[in-house]
């Protein structure tokens, strides 16, 4: 059993409000739905970032291997690798001197997209790391001025962070990166609150049976019998802060056993628990943040419709 889920669940539930982590999402079926959330037409972050680096693939590796012998990308959360192969491909197809580190916290599809690399482009040097973020901000140490290391953090990963952890994670890299280093951040932006909350409450429901997987997760790691059919999926978006936070609520006053977990919660009629924040930006949100964290935001690459934002960073 993993012991920091099961501590989290049990404090994430007995809270006031309630609220459970986001990155448990993330199990063999969670990964799976999600995949499917990023072919989703309302799901338009996937393809805008993939237009960004279709359209912008050359300009990238100009600035990516200016004034220094190679590149070494390191990619945070890689998950399927989609939108940075259509860069490996250029990359290799110019012949350009890079390394490709992808971290991913599931062994699952860390390991499926290593073989797909390697039987994609042999040439390809990739080596995958399995670990968390925080974990994975130890492999940044080494500071050859000749080798710039890039750190990706894609597919607007950083917005499921709150605003105050996104700037102490990023200060975090800041600290562990050299001058030459760059960080290219993919970032979701403001726009039509529509289109955002279409984004996370998507037609046929794919996006709430992630949201509702959380649940059955729990039941299938704990022998708790969680009745999915009594909880609602239900995302808001604020269009002053940015912030789109999911919750799963409770639809009448329930008792749930978590046998597992010697434990028992209960809800009230719409009692709600917190799953999930996705924060969008403005670009001078950005740019604040960057200064914050410590860095300057270099350069900008956005996709057609501006609603999709690929920045380099460099130290401030
Ligand atoms: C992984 N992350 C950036 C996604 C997001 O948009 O916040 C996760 C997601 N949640 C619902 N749909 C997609």
């Amino acid at each position: 059993m993993d012991n920091s889920f099961a501590q989290d669940v049990l404090n994430g539930l007995s809270s006031r409000p309630k609220f459970l982590q986001s990155k448990y999402f993330y199990d063999k079926k969670g990964d799976k739905i999600f995949q499917e959330i990023m072919s989703m037409k309302e799901y338009y972050l996937t393809n805008a970032e993939y237009d960004i680096f279709t359209n912008h693939k050359a300009e990238l590796l100009e600035l990516f291997s200016s004034g220094v012998e190679k590149f070494r990308i390191i990619e945070f959360g890689a998950g399927d690798g989609l939108k940075t192969k259509v860069l490996l491909e250029y990359f290799l197809n110019k012949k350009a001197d890079f390394e490709y580190l992808p971290i991913d916290i599931s062994k699952n599809v860390l390991n499926t997209l290593v073989l797909d690399l390697k039987n994609r482009f042999p040439k390809l040097k990739v080596s995958g790391i399995r670990n968390d973020y925080f974990h994975a901000l130890e492999h940044l140490h080494d500071n050859d001025e000749k080798v710039r290391n890039i750190i990706f953090f894609l597919g607007s990963n950083i917005g499921n962070f709150k605003k105050e952890e996104a700037v102490s994670f990023l200060k975090e890299i800041g600290s562990r990166i050299g001058k030459q280093d760059f960080l290219f951040l993919g970032t979701d932006l403001k726009k039509d609150p529509k289109v955002i909350l279409d984004a996370y409450n998507d037609a046929k429901g794919i996006t709430k049976s992630f949201n509702l997987n959380l649940l059955e997760r729990i039941n299938r790691e704990f022998g708790a019998n969680f009745d999915l059919s009594k909880f609602k999926h239900y995302p808001i978006y604020d269009p002053q802060t940015g912030t789109c936070k999911s919750y799963l609520i409770s639809l009448e006053n329930q008792v749930v056993e978590m046998a597992d977990l010697n434990n028992k919660i209960e809800f009230e009629a719409y009692e709600t628990i917190h799953t999930e924040i996705s924060q969008k930006y403005s670009v001078s949100e950005l740019k604040e943040i960057a200064q914050k964290a410590g860095f300057k935001m270099s350069y900008q690459f956005f996709d057609e419709r501006k609603y999709f934002l690929d920045s380099v960073w460099e130290l401030g």
